[in-house]
């Protein structure tokens, strides 16, 4: 066993305001949680998967989840997405103590090919700890004052749109939780690589796909229907 991926969907889905939790709206029919699953499976980079959901949805995730090949734990999340992320990271940690490497996903990323998946394993079985998918900014970029008026624009062609699932070294990803839990400012941070950042330690990147958008709002559930609709 040296892969684990760990899919965070235990959040309420306000913001797409379906009236069900996100992970469990269907786009084609098959809920978000159940692709973002089945993808990691596809890639075959991945031998174990741990899903935290919210209590209520425990037992129909896990239904849902039966009878595919491969290691799928499903277990409680927490109140944030990074708490989720920590929960099901030691959980899988105790599970699967062969885990060489961490993969970190989103329900919402449903999309995501499976090509990018393996090539984000690959690059931390070629040698480096932390890896996240990238997208330069199609937009061009303004930094504003507190109140709206535009300070000035940032050369966007040194950023970069982040994706997941990110991919880190067991050790690495382990090292990056644990300090997360005395440290003030990591509650600040956004995705899971910006930890590995606090530590010090580099952060590479693999091309991205725009199919591993996240879907949050109701538009990106329409273009990820159309986007269904046409494969
Ligand atoms: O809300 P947002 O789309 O940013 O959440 C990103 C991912 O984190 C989603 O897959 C969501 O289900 C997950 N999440 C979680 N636990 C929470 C909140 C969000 O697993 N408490």
């Amino acid at each position: 066993m040296s892969v684990l991926a760990l899919v965070p969907a235990a959040g309420d889905g306000v913001r797409l305001g379906a009236g069900v939790p996100k992970a469990l709206v269907r786009l084609g029919g098959v809920p978000l949680v159940v692709r973002a699953v089945d993808g990691l499976l596809a890639s075959e980079a991945v031998q174990a998967i741990v899903v935290a959901v919210r209590a209520v949805d425990l037992a129909v995730v896990r239904e849902l989840l039966a009878g595919r090949c491969g290691q799928i734990e499903v277990i409680v999340g927490g109140a944030d997405r990074s708490s989720s992320v920590r929960a099901a990271l030691w959980y899988g940690l105790h599970r699967f103590p062969a885990t060489r490497t961490v993969l970190v996903h989103d329900a919402a990323r449903a999309l995501t090919p499976p090509g990018m998946i393996a090539s984000l394993v690959a690059a931390v079985e070629a040698g480096w700890s932390a890896v996240v998918p990238v997208l330069p900014l199609a937009d061009t970029v303004k930094e504003l004052n507190p109140v709206g008026v535009v300070l000035g624009t940032v050369d966007r062609s040194v950023l970069r749109a982040v994706q997941t699932p990110q991919a880190f070294e067991v050790s690495l990803v382990r090292r990056a939780y644990g300090l997360a839990e005395s440290d003030p400012g990591a509650s600040a941070v956004t995705d899971d690589a910006g930890l590995v950042e606090r530590l010090g330690e580099p952060v590479h990147t693999v091309p991205g796909d725009p199919l591993a958008f996240k879907i949050t709002t109701p538009w990106d559930l329409r273009v990820a229907e159309l986007v269904v609709g046409s494969t």
